[in-house]
């Protein structure tokens, strides 16, 4: 098996909402959720209900032939641009590579791509081109797309009329947690749309109301061409769509294809879950909840902390010290999180997380941080 993920030495049997349980019997606030996918927390009763029905029907369907759930999966998401077109897949990379396929054909002869500094937007050599740290890139460097990344700040000023495409996060997630402010969203936005650029959105972390409103982008300004979702959107299971203005047009002839995109399981749950959005109120809980933790860590007052940042239920804590040690201690303490970036904790919590989830993970934070302290 290969060592990549390294590996926490935990087996997870059990879960509910924000809560999961190890081999052993001992609990944890889950503000890992599996990348942020568990958006919905874990086995969400809506989600499974979805699930379960669909998995008596057939597990899969051609995608040249109908199926009821894709084409209402497709519907939902095609909502979210003007005459939005769809392509479905299985991650967020694909749905990134999905993204400057369509980008490039559509600004034939344009030879720049940019994205910004500190940008992740997957590992696939496409979408790993776009991503920024050169520690993910180093190995296939010679044969990568050449991508320009710029700071948030030059971009607008970096995009001409041989930008084919700009790939921006409206919050940089792995790059440290960024949320990019609304005068460099409206800014970026006008380059693209003046130097006639396609413009990305890469909502795969930030999007499907984790941020508080179903694109994160529309809090900034952001009027991108394309929008790229996956973790959430499903509730966990493997999912990744493409969504674009549909005057832009489509894919060449034979240009693109996927066996498992939009298969009915995925797209059953996806639906049921667009379904949550609306019927729960979940991007806007996701505001409350995020303000409510955000102040609970900032009454920690602690002198490690040097910066929350955050985007409803997206957040980073920027410490002083090393992210990696807080993160195994808090494991220790029944939290789990993960890193974005040497010294940023990141949280991902779920909708469904309850205050006393949000507060128990603050004290364990302050705990650790009050016993690194000594
Ligand atoms: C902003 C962003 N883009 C792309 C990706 C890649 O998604 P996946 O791991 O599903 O391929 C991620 C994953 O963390 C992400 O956060």
């Amino acid at each position: 098996m290969s060592n990549i993920y390294g590996g926490r030495g935990l087996e997870i049997v059990a879960g509910a909402g924000a809560v999961v349980r190890d081999a052993e019997g001992k609990s944890y606030v889950d503000f890992l959720c599996g990348n942020g996918s568990a958006l919905f927390g874990h086995c969400h009763p809506v989600l499974t209900e979805a699930a379960q029905s669909a998995l008596s029907a057939p597990w899969t369907i051609s995608p040249s032939l109908v199926s009821t759930a894709r084409d209402g999966l497709r519907r939902a998401l095609s909502s979210l641009l003007p005459k939005g077109r769809v392509f479905l897949c299985n991650s967020g990379t694909e749905a990134i590579e999905a993204a400057l396929k369509l980008a490039l054909s559509f600004r034939p002869g344009r030879k720049r791509v940019m994205a910004l500094r500190r940008a992740f937007h997957g590992r696939t050599m496409g979408a790993l081109a776009l991503t920024f740290n050169p520690q993910y890139r180093r190995t296939w460097w010679e044969f990568l797309l050449p991508v320009q990344h710029v700071s948030v700040e030059d971009a607008p000023g970096a995009i001409d009329e041989q930008t084919a495409a700009v790939f921006v996060e409206p919050v940089q997630g792995e790059g440290g947690v960024f949320p990019l402010d609304a005068e460099m969203g409206a800014a970026v936005t006008r380059a693209c749309k003046a130097a006639g650029a396609i413009l990305v959105a890469d909502e795969i972390q930030s999007g499907w109301g984790r941020c508080g409103t179903v694109l994160a982008g529309s809090q900034i300004g952001l009027d991108p061409d394309i929008v790229a979702l996956a973790k959430g959107v499903a509730g966990g299971l493997p999912v990744g769509a493409t969504v674009w203005k549909g005057e832009l047009g489509d894919f060449p002839s034979k240009g693109h294809g996927s066996t498992y995109g939009g298969n009915p399981v995925i797209a059953s749950v996806a639906l049921a879950s667009w379904g949550l959005l609306q019927s729960e109120r979940y991007p806007a809980r996701a505001l409350e909840s995020g303000d409510l933790f955000a102040s609970l860590i900032e009454d920690l007052k602690s002198p490690l902390v040097r910066e929350v940042r955050h985007r409803g239920l997206l957040f980073g804590v920027e410490l002083t010290v090393k992210a990696d040690p807080v993160i195994r201690e808090l494991q220790e303490k029944g939290v789990l999180a993960l890193s974005a970036g040497p010294q940023v904790v990141r949280f991902l919590p779920p909708f469904t997380a309850e205050k006393e989830n949000f507060v128990a993970v603050a004290k364990a934070l302050d705990e650790t941080l009050c016993q690194l302290k000594k």
